[in-house]
C-alpha cells in the first residue's frame, strides 16, 4: 500500500530523437527576450546551433552568454547575471550538462530576486517564482532539467553547496538524445553513473511518515511511492546502457536509454532526495577536484554496503532491476563501476589515508543530504565508508554492519 507519494517536476517533459527543435516554439510563448546559456564546448556543436536555429525561426531575439564552467564557479554566475541584467530576457534557454543547466538556474533566480546568493542556501529559501526556464540536456546526466537544485561553487565555503527549491524547476524539459551523441566517453561514464547514483539513492532514502507538513517543510521528502516507480524505471535503463553508451557514443539506441533512465533517476531523486554518496562527494570533491559522478559513482556501492542493514530488501529490488535477481546489488554496481573506467581505489585520486577523518566530518556535516540516508550517518559512518572505499574494499564495511 503506497503510504506516501509526492510528485515535483516541470510543466512540460519533451522526450525524443530531433525534439531539440521545439525550443523556439516552446520559448516563444514566454515572451520574445531570451537569454540562452551554454559553455563553450558545448557552443561549437552541432546540437546547439540547432537550439539556436529554432529560437530564431520561431523570431526571438537571443543574447547568448557561452562561459558556463564546470561545478558553476561564483565568477561565472555574476558574468552571467551581469548578461542577463541587460538583455532583462522573458525566457531563459540553457543547453548542457549539470553545469551549465545549474547556472541558468541561479541566474534565473538572480534576475527574479536579486540579492547574495548566499541566502538562498539550503531548502525552500527561494521566496517566489523565478524566470521561466527550458533546459536541454547534453549529459545523461545530472537530471538538472528535472531537479529542484542548483550545485554552486562558494570559494568562501571551500566545498561546493546545493539550493534547493520547487521554484527552481524548470518550466520545460526538452531532451533530445541527438544532443548527447557528441558526449565524449569519460563524461559520459561519470555523468551516466551518476545518474545511478541519483536513482539508486532515492530508492534507499530514508522512509518519512506522511504528514501534511512534510512537502512544506522539506524539498526533498525521502523514499516514496512516486520516486520508486521512477528509481526502478532508471536503473533498468542505465543497467542495460550504460557501458554500450561508454563504448560507443554513436549507439543512439543506448544513448537514447541513458537519457530517458537518467531523466527518470532526475525526477525521482527531485523528489525524494539523495543521501550519503552525494554529501561524501562535497567533501572529495572539495578535496580532490574530481568531477561530480566520478565520485558519487565510486562511493555508490560503499554506502549501499553501509545501508544494507537498514535497505535488504530495497538491495534485492535493485539487483532484480539490475538484471541479476539472484545477484547482489553491491557487487554489480561495483563492477559496472569498475568496468566504465571509475578508479578502483579512492587512494588512486592521491589522497592520502590521514585526511579521510576530516572529510567524513566535512561530509556528515551536509545534513540537507545527510540526514536524507536510511541509517543514520554521522561522522564515524562517513569516514568508515571513505576508508573502505580508499582501500577498495565494499567488504570492509559488510564486517562493520556485523560487529
Ligand atoms: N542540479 C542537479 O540536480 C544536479 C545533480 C547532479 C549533479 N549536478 C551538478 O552538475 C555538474 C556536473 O554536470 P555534468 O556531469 O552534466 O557535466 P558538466 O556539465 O560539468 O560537463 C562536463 C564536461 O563535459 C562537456 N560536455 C557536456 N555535454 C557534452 C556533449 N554533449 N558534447 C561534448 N561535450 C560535452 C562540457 O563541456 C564539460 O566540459 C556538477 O556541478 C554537479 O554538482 C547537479
Ligand atoms: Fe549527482
Amino acid at each position: 500500500m503506497p503510504e506516501l507519494a509526492v510528485l515535483r517536476s516541470p510543466a512540460e517533459v519533451l522526450f525524443g530523437s530531433g525534439m531539440a527543435a521545439a525550443a523556439g516554439g516552446v520559448a516563444a510563448r514566454h515572451g520574445h527576450r531570451v537569454l540562452a546559456i551554454t559553455d563553450p564546448v558545448l557552443a561549437a556543436t552541432e546540437g546547439y546551433a540547432a537550439v539556436l536555429a529554432s529560437l530564431r525561426e520561431a523570431g526571438l531575439d537571443v543574447v547568448e552568454f557561452t562561459d558556463a564552467a564546470v561545478d558553476v564557479p561564483m565568477t561565472t554566475i555574476d558574468a552571467a547575471a551581469t548578461t542577463g541584467r541587460e538583455a532583462r530576457p522573458d525566457v531563459i534557454v540553457a543547453v548542457g550538462g549539470g553545469s551549465a543547466i545549474d547556472l541558468a538556474k541561479v541566474t534565473a533566480l538572480l534576475l527574479a530576486h536579486g540579492g547574495a546568493l548566499n541566502a538562498y542556501y539550503g531548502e525552500h529559501m527561494v521566496p517566489g517564482p523565478v524566470l521561466p526556464l527550458i533546459a536541454l540536456p547534453t549529459t545523461a546526466g545530472t537530471g538538472s532539467e528535472v531537479t529542484p537544485v542548483s550545485v554552486i561553487g562558494d570559494p568562501e565555503l571551500g566545498m561546493k553547496v546545493g539550493i534547493s527549491s520547487p521554484y527552481l524547476i524548470p518550466r520545460t524539459a526538452i531532451c533530445d538524445p541527438e544532443l548527447t551523441r557528441t558526449c565524449p566517453p569519460s563524461v559520459t561514464a561519470h555523468s551516466g553513473i551518476d545518474a545511478l547514483s541519483h536513482a539508486i539513492e532515492a530508492f534507499m532514502a530514508v522512509t518519512r511518515r506522511p504528514d501534511w507538513r512534510l512537502p512544506l517543510e522539506r524539498v526533498a521528502v525521502g523514499k516514496n511511492a512516486m520516486s520508486d516507480v521512477l528509481a526502478l524505471a532508471a536503473v533498468r535503463e542505465i543497467g542495460v546502457n550504460l557501458e554500450r553508451a561508454v563504448a560507443d557514443g554513436d549507439d543512439m539506441a543506448a544513448r537514447s536509454g541513458m537519457l530517458f533512465g537518467s531523466l527518470n533517476a532526475g525526477l525521482a531523486f527531485a523528489n525524494a532526495g539523495v543521501a550519503a554518496a552525494h554529501a561524501l562527494q562535497f567533501a572529495i570533491g572539495a578535496a580532490t577536484g574530481t568531477p561530480h559522478g566520478l565520485g558519487t559513482g565510486l562511493m555508490l556501492p560503499y554506502v549501499m554496503a553501509f545501508n544494507r542493514p537498514e535497505r535488504e530488501p530495497a538491495l534485492a529490488q535493485l539487483a532484480a532491476a539490475l538484471g541479476a535477481p539472484e545477484g547482489d546489488a553491491v557487487a554489480i554496481v561495483h563492477d559496472l563501476g569498475l568496468r566504465i573506467g571509475l578508479p578502483a581505489r579512492l587512494a588512486d585520486l592521491e589522497l592520502g589515508e590521514d585526511r579521510l577523518a576530516a572529510m567524513g566530518e566535512q561530509a556528515a556535516g551536509i545534513t540537507r543530504l545527510a540526514g536524507n540516508n536510511p541509517r543514520p550517518l554521522d561522522a564515524h559512518g562517513c569516514t568508515a565508508i571513505l576508508r573502505a572505499a580508499w582501500h577498495g574494499d565494499p567488504s570492509l564495511l559488510a564486517e562493520r554492519a556485523a560487529a
